[in-house]
This record gives C-alpha cells, sequence and structure tokens, in this order.
C-alpha cells in the first residue's frame, strides 16, 4: 500500500466507524417499538417452529439479542414447564412462548406460562378466543397474535392483543393465501395502536428495513434460523434445506374441495407425491361409497400426522414434513445464531450507511464508496 493509501485507509475508518454509529442509530429509531416491547436489542424474533425452536435455538437467538420463541406445538403443561425452565437456565435474556389456540389445555399452557414469570405469549394457529387473551394480560403478561388481514387484526387488538404478528404465504409451515409483501401494504400503514411484527419471506437485513420503513416495529423469521448450529435439527434436515432453492418450498396440494387440506409450505419430497396419491385413493374410496365423508376427510389429514418430528429429529426427509419458507433459497451454509443475526443487522446498516454516503445503493457502501459530502 503506498503512504497516500495508508492515509487515506487512517482517515476513512473514523469515518466509517462514524457512519456505521449513525447507521445504528437510525435502525435502533426505526425498530425501537419493537425492541421496548420485547425488551431485546434487535427487535427480530425466531418465529417458534414445532420440534426445531426448543431450549437450545431458542436460548442462543435470546442470548444474540434476539427474540426466542418457544414452540410449545402439542406439549403437555408438564412438558412446557420443563422446556421453559430449561431455557431459562440457558438464558437470562426475555424469551417467549408460542401456544396453539386449538390445544385443549390452553388456559393451562397460559398459566404455566405465567407461573414461570413468561413476559410474552405468542397465540397461534387459528383466531384466539378473547378469554385466552384476557388470562394472558390478567397475568401480567403480553399477549402477541396472529393477524391475516387488517380487520382481524383491528378486532384482535379491540380483544386486547398487545402486538400483532403479519405471516405472509411465503412463510414456513401453515399459511394463509397473502403475501408478505401485500399484507404488509395492507395492514402497516392502518395499524399504530400496537407494534406490527412482520414475518414470511424475510431471509435478509434489507428486506427488514423495508418492512421497519413501512411502518412495522419488527420482524419474525422461521426458516432462516433452522440451520443454526444450535438447531437441534438433523443434520439431514438441515442439508435439505441448504440444497434447496425458493421454487422447492411449495405449498400443500388439495385435490378436491369436498375435502380441504390446511396449506402448508415444506420442502417437495417423495412424501409429497405420496400425498397426492393417498388424496386420490381416499376420494376413489369416498366415491364408491366404502368410506363416509368424515372418516375420508380423518384419513387424508392423519397423513402428515407425526411428519414434521420424523424430518426434525428423526432425519427421514423423504418420508417426513420438512415444512420451510421460500427464503429457504437464501439458506447457503449452517451458521452460529451470532452469525445469522449479525449478518441480517449488517446488511440492513450496509443499506442505511450507503444513503448516508450520498449512494443510493448497499452495494456502494459494502465496496468502501467515497466519503459523506
Ligand atoms: C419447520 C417450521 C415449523 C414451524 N412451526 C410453527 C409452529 O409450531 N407454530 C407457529 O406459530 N409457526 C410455526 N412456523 C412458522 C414460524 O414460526 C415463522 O412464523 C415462519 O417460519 C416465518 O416465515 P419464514 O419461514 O419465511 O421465515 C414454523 C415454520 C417452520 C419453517
Amino acid at each position: 500500500m503506498t503512504a497516500g493509501a495508508v492515509a487515506r485507509a487512517e482517515d476513512a475508518s473514523p469515518a466509517r466507524d462514524c457512519g456505521r454509529r449513525a447507521a445504528r442509530d437510525t435502525l435502533n429509531r426505526l425498530w425501537e417499538r419493537g425492541r421496548r416491547f420485547l425488551g431485546t436489542e434487535l427487535a427480530i424474533m425466531g418465529g417458534a417452529m414445532t420440534w426445531v425452536s426448543e431450549r437450545n435455538l431458542v436460548a442462543a437467538i435470546s442470548n444474540a439479542g434476539g427474540f426466542g420463541v418457544i414452540a410449545s406445538g402439542s406439549m403437555s403443561p408438564n412438558l412446557l414447564s420443563a422446556e421453559i425452565a430449561a431455557t431459562a437456565a440457558l438464558t437470562r435474556c426475555p424469551f417467549g412462548v408460542n401456544l396453539i389456540t386449538m390445544h385443549p389445555q390452553l388456559a393451562e399452557l397460559i398459566d404455566v406460562c405465567l407461573e414461570h414469570s413468561v413476559r410474552h405469549i405468542v397465540l397461534a394457529g387459528g383466531i384466539p378466543p378473547s378469554a385466552a387473551i384476557a388470562r394472558i394480560r390478567d397475568g401480567g403478561a403480553h399477549p402477541l397474535c396472529f393477524a391475516p388481514a387488517l380487520v382481524l387484526a383491528r378486532k384482535l387488538v379491540r380483544s386486547g392483543a398487545e402486538a400483532i404478528v403479519i405471516e405472509g404465504n411465503e412463510a414456513g409451515g401453515h399459511i394463509g393465501p397473502v403475501s408478505t409483501a401485500v399484507l404488509a401494504q395492507e395492514v402497516l400503514p392502518h395499524l399504530d395502536e400496537v407494534p406490527v411484527f412482520v414475518a414470511g419471506g424475510i431471509g435478509r437485513g434489507e428486506a427488514i428495513l423495508s418492512y421497519l420503513e413501512m411502518g412495522g416495529s419488527g420482524v419474525q423469521l422461521g426458516t432462516r434460523f433452522v440451520c443454526a448450529y444450535e438447531s437441534i435439527a438433523h443434520p439431514n434436515f438441515k442439508r435439505a434445506f441448504v440444497r434447496a432453492s425458493a421454487r422447492d418450498a411449495v405449498p400443500s396440494v388439495q385435490l378436491d374441495v369436498r375435502f380441504p387440506v390446511i396449506p402448508v409450505r415444506a420442502l417437495a419430497n417423495p412424501a409429497t407425491e405420496r400425498f397426492a396419491a393417498s388424496q386420490r385413493e381416499v376420494i376413489a374410496r369416498f366415491s364408491r361409497g366404502e368410506l363416509s365423508q368424515k372418516d375420508a376427510q380423518l384419513e387424508i389429514e392423519h397423513f402428515w400426522a407425526g411428519a414434521l418430528r420424523r424430518a426434525v429429529i428423526d432425519g427421514d426427509v423423504e418420508a417426513g414434513s420438512l415444512m420451510a419458507g421460500q427464503s429457504v433459497g437464501l439458506v447457503t451454509r449452517e451458521q452460529s445464531t451470532v452469525e445469522i443475526l449479525d449478518e441480517l443487522v449488517d446488511q440492513a446498516l450496509a443499506v442505511i450507511e450507503a444513503r448516508q454516503w450520498g449512494g443510493g445503493s448497499r452495494h456502494g457502501a459494502a465496496q468502501g464508496g467515497d466519503a459523506p459530502q
């Protein structure tokens, strides 16, 4: 390096530090409401993923400054209690619990969270009953609810929801019909009463920044965390994620309107094919009068029972369910949770910095750009 280049590098470095600090201040302003609500450094929630979001990943996300959320799935109150205690032993940072509203012991599960002083409870899997929201609030915790449309978001806020999660169709797992981009435009400009977290298809910091600038208070990511070192997902499951591209994460197919299939986004695998064949066979038996409509429906619903566990825990990527969002294409390797969160934040900061430096694109900042004018 020439003496001039050395001098320029020395000059540039304090300016860069200053630019990065200013960018960080801007980002913090943008997601301040989400940070305050969650009590975290970053307003990034680790979306609850059944079998994946257990103590290790949840604690890792929270320890890295994000907000981990335990997926309680079909856990009994005793199992949930043990999982919360085990998570609390791994982190002193805030974390939440995701409860499925259809669970027959929802009230008991809420009580378990309250007994453990869990401050944030996410109610998922259907529109939550007002009684559940009230029970959470009465116990001193904050209920977060998923809203698939603005009208429902408003209703949930009136019922006491203290934050809303909007999750678009690009997400992994159970999905609604509307994309994140459209849901964000429908909800963010019109819902100011509570913080709104945006989920579905987010894999980079630039996308996080754009939703914050539209009025989001934070984001929720699931797929991007599956391949964290701290995630206990089976190596086969992780390998399938690393290999997949966005187009491999497809919604489950329904063959007959008389037999509804709950839409789930997952990586296509041999089980996807078998599900279609199984539906065809069940519908044929129903048409021949060999099955009642109710039994036929039950058989279709039963197909995926236990399939997520088979893939995530046992590593059976042929017969199991490989739930994944379209952002799976942005998962390129196993990484630590800290690295994933750092990467997301750096990408958001790079855009802000590029603007401060007079450039319109993050590439200006990433490549060094010119000094501020
Ligand atoms: C493997 C997997 C399992 C999931 N399980 C649940 C769940 O049990 N409860 C829930 O509310 N959401 C579940 N989700 C959705 C995530 O919490 C999160 O909202 C979603 O992954 C965000 O979209 P993204 O995948 O595009 O990041 C799951 C997602 C995945 C990929």
